[in-house]
């Protein structure tokens, strides 16, 4: 009698253990970012965690009532038909699916004996990562074709110089112009690709605390010939006498040379310039506006991508690189910050910035 009592006692801990495992299991495979299922040998599904109801687009309970044999319609065949005939799938092979890109693999554990004990499934979404390979090998290609063409025009002119380009002082003359305008040219790419791969990098960056209109001011003073040079009525709209903030000083540097080279070269002469700082919810809300050639509607959403220009030759002429407003989104983005930029084509653009006042650690 007693012995039964300690038999139950036993059985009851050995079923509360296994009760146990398996909601640790669970809680494991519900937290995992890859899609799992698992049928026992006869197909009859027997786990499956969220992951995976989420990529098959199918409910576990839906999938836990039923054997892989009911899931053969259309799309869903690709994964489940090769767990049925047992043939393994190596996770390189990818399939588009719900518009997402999955990776999977089915594998088969077995016994010592050799016999089957599960089919596995294990699914991956790729998406992302694809996506960011493909923008990847753009950026690469794009890279590689900016710096071919002052590369290319070099070689050009050292040809010409060959052929006899040094008879005569003008000429000669006219050839370094040229040559020393390319060589600018691929500096220009160099540096900016410089820049931005430094900000990709580096996660952690030096702040230092800094008053942003004393900046301004400062850095506005070197564009006091150009502002003259073209005509332009320059509008100082600081709201403040100071407004501190801790940042990178380079960022911020960065941010406003490409803000007001951009407005300088896409504005004829004679328009006006606007510059403005104030203090808003916490945070810095900066613009520079111009009432230059402006920016057509169906191309604004894409001026910040690296290498988009809305006018390809044109802003090559102008000395371009097609890179200057992804740094300043850059810049202004890793400060918590954001930019967009508002515009009526032959009207003018402005583009507005803000940083948080208080720097999140
Ligand atoms: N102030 C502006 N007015 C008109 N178009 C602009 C202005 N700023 C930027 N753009 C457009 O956005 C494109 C991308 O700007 P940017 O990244 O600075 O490259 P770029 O080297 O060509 O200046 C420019 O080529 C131009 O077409
Ligand atoms: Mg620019």
């Amino acid at each position: 009698m007693n012995l039964e009592i300690e038999d139950i006692k036993s059985l009851k801990d050995q079923i509360e253990e296994l009760v146990r495992e398996k909601e640790k299991l669970s809680a494991v495979l519900s937290n995992l970012k890859e899609g799992i299922v698992v049928a026992d040998p006869s197909d009859k599904i027997l786990v499956v965690n969220e992951a995976a109801s989420e990529f098959l687009n199918i409910s576990t309970s839906e999938l836990l009532r039923h054997s892989l044999r009911d899931f053969l319609e259309e799309d869903l065949k690709f994964f489940f038909a090769p767990l049925i005939q047992e043939k393994e799938i190596s996770a390189q092979t990818v399939v588009q699916h719900e518009n997402r890109i999955l990776s999977f693999r089915a594998f088969f554990p077995k016994n010592q004996e050799g016999s089957l004990i599960a089919k596995g499934l294990v699914l991956r979404d790729i998406t992302e990562s694809q996506r960011v390979e493909e923008l990847r090998k753009v950026f690469v290609a794009n890279a590689s074709h900016e710096l071919r063409s002052p590369a290319a025009g070099l070689q050009a002119l050292l040809d010409a110089f060959e052929v006899g380009g040094l008879e005569n002082l003008e000429s000669r003359t006219k050839f370094i112009t040229m040559m020393s305008r390319e060589v600018s040219r691929l500096n220009a790419i160099i540096q900016d690709l410089l820049d931005l791969s430094e900000m990709e990098r580096e996660k952690e960056f030096a702040k230092e605390p800094l008053d942003i209109v004393k900046l301004f001011r400062e850095w506005l003073s070197f564009y006091e010939t150009r502002i003259k040079e073209k005509d332009l009525h320059l509008i100082i709209n600081f709201y403040e006498e100071r407004i501190s903030l801790t940042a990178s000083l380079t960022d911020i540097e960065r941010l406003f040379r490409n803000l007001i080279e951009n407005a300088l070269k896409y504005s004829p002469t004679g328009g006006d310039l606007e510059i403005g700082l104030k203090v808003e919810k916490n945070q810095v809300l900066g613009w520079i506006k111009d009432s230059g050639i402006g920016i057509p509607e169906e191309h604004l959403s894409r001026i910040f991508e690296r290498f988009y220009r809305v006018d390809k030759s044109r802003s090559r002429a102008l000395g371009g690189t097609g890179l200057g407003l992804s740094i300043a989104k850059h810049a202004v983005e890793r400060h918590g910050g954001k930019i967009w930029a508002e515009s009526v084509e032959n009207h003018g653009s402005t583009f507005y910035f803000t940083f948080p006042l208080i720097q999140s650690e």
